[in-house]
């Protein structure tokens, strides 16, 4: 039965959003997510005077240098070195420390690419960042509280 158009004009067809659109795949549209405008995710401000002693109890220094700190130097000659976190704090975001330390495989293949001269050492035989995982036994306040002190590395030393 075709539509009554009495006295309005007609609607100008227009493409409905994609959510909408009929879907060849079996798989469901997603939904849109629900939240709120201009939302990013954002880490609570931590304590780095808390951190730097997360930094010492988890012994990161033992592949990783500090200019200006006076934990043991890294374990060059075993290999298990990273680079050195040194002026770091300037550079990244908050955000960016907590996917390095929660998934470093997730951004690693950018900073292997990144560190260029250095990248040699930084990647084990299966190609995955040497750096370990804490997620079974960091808490979250910990990771907060080593956030804050990455962040808190703002000395220029640090060459990128
Ligand atoms: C066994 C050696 C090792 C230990 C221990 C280690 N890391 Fe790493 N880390 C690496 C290596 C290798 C890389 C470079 C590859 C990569 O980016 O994943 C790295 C990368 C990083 C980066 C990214 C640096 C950049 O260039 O952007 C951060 C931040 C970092 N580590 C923090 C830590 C913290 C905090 C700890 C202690 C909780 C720690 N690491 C312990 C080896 C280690």
């Amino acid at each position: 039965m075709p539509p009554k158009e009495g006295g309005h004009h007609r609607h100008r067809l227009v493409a409905p959003p994609p959510e909408f659109m009929p879907q060849k795949s079996p798989v469901r549209p997603q939904p849109r997510l629900a939240i709120p405008p201009r939302w990013r995710f954002a880490i609570p401000t931590g304590d780095h005077h808390a951190g730097r002693q997360v930094f010492a109890d988890l012994e990161c220094f033992k592949c990783h240098e500090v200019v200006g700190e006076d934990f043991p130097t890294p374990e060059a000659e075993q290999g298990d070195v990273g680079p050195a976190l040194s002026g770091m704090g300037a550079m990244h975001s908050a955000e960016y420390f907590v996917e390095t330390i929660i998934d470093p495989n997730a951004s690693v293949a950018w900073r292997i690419k990144h560190h260029k001269a250095e990248q040699e050492g930084y990647l084990g035989a299966d190609g995955t960042s040497k750096m370990p995982s804490y997620n079974d036994s960091m808490t979250v306040q910990q990771l907060i509280d080593l956030v804050a002190y990455m962040k808190s590395l703002t000395a220029r030393e640090h060459r990128h």
